[in-house]
């Protein structure tokens, strides 16, 4: 897609829309946000202070709450405590189960959304502590939050939140590696090895773009006509999948949905027909599981796209595979998220639409 120069791209760092731009940027806005973590024990001492109350909650909004329920995977996986993850604007159905003895996670990249502003006011009066993880650290939920464990994303321009998801989840995850060390789920040396596991996220999330904008250009000419897609997942691929659904919506308005790749049988596939794109978020820990996945809906003749590791793929049939970077399972959003921006990106630059201004949205969300 050749987009003509223009003097206000000037301002965009040379890029035509800012979102593209800010797709760009994650590499350096994971690596300033794994800088600031490490450099200061404010994630060290919140997760012990988290580790010691009964309850976890997390609240978000949005692309924030896809954040915090990647968050939710690695605290359980890694701790074995549950956390319940919540829609900010749904707390009136859960403050009733918060006291002092719950600790409650806020994610918003602005820290003004009127929702987790509202959810958080509720918790805090109930005696909750008030743990935020924010973009913005002089925001409302900045100044509020007992604890504040910043993001360094820098300034994020585009409506859809590209590189601020990616920031909240490597926070989060360091969140729940420092959890696991709090209550002695994990000794100092694989504390040290997820650590450095993750330090190389912006490795990851440069290899997954330069692996995949090619296709990435190419493919929307086949959504683009569509008004319907799936994005499927299992396990940790389900709230991928939920973000990729939403990056389609916002910024394509092509109707796009995710939900657990085994629930088809039980309605969703009666919708498919004839080449209706199913996009598969495929972790390495759900191959298995997948594939029959991806087989139900070969023999529906939906068309199949398979977002993976270039591991074990001949087990995989779909239509079409997109190769992703190899990695630990700490890594897969870096490896898995890139690919789904930039198929939202040049879709709706496909269709003429602006990336940037998507309509009836604001970047931030401040009245109900
Ligand atoms: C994400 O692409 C949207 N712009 C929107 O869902 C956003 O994530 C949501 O409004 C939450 O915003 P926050 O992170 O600033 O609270």
């Amino acid at each position: 897609i050749l987009v003509d120069w223009k003097p206000e791209m000037a301002k965009k760092g040379g890029y035509p829309h800012y979102m593209i731009k800010e797709i760009y940027e994650q590499p350096l806005a994971l690596k300033s946000t794994f800088e600031g973590l490490i450099s200061d024990e404010t994630i060290i001492e919140a997760a012990d202070l988290i580790s010691k109350k009964d309850k976890i909650f997390i609240a978000a909004a949005g692309t924030s709450y896809h954040a915090g329920l990647v968050t939710k995977y690695f605290i359980e996986k890694i701790t074995g405590r549950a956390v319940y993850t919540f829609i900010s604007s749904e707390y009136k159905n859960i403050e009733y189960l918060v006291d002092n003895d719950t600790a409650i996670i806020v994610i918003s990249q602005s820290g003004e959304t009127i929702d987790t502003i509202k959810a958080m006011r509720s918790s805090k009066n109930r005696g909750g502590v008030i743990f935020a993880i924010t973009n913005v650290i002089g925001s409302t939920i900045g100044r509020e939050a007992n604890y504040v464990v910043p993001m360094r994303a820098g300034p994020e321009i585009g409506v859809a939140a590209t590189k601020t998801f990616l920031t909240q989840v490597l926070v989060g995850s360091m969140l729940a590696v420092n959890l696991g060390k709090s209550i002695g789920k994990i000794n100092e040396t694989e504390y040290n090895q997820m650590i450095n596991t993750l330090s190389y996220s912006p490795n990851i999330v440069g290899s997954s773009i330069s692996m995949t904008e090619g296709i990435m250009k190419k493919l929307p000419e086949r959504f683009s006509s569509k008004n319907s897609i799936y994005f499927l997942g299992r396990g940790l691929g389900v709230p991928l999948a939920y973000e990729a659904a939403l990056k389609m919506k916002e910024i394509t308005y092509i109707h796009a949905e995710a939900y657990p790749a085994g629930e088809s049988k039980h309605g969703p596939i009666a919708l498919i027909e004839k080449d209706f794109p199913v996009f598969f978020v495929v972790t390495k820990d759900t191959y298995e599981e997948i594939a029959s996945n991806i087989a139900e809906m070969n023999a529906r003749d939906a068309y199949t796209i398979a977002l993976a590791s270039e591991e074990k793929l001949e087990n995989l049939q779909p239509r079409l595979t997109i190769t992703v970077p190899k990695v630990d399972l700490l890594l897969e959003p870096y490896s898995l998220i890139p690919p789904i921006q930039l198929l939202s990106y040049y879709t709706a630059v496909v269709r003429g639409l602006d990336p940037d201004k998507p309509r009836n949205l604001a970047k931030t969300v401040t009245v109900e």
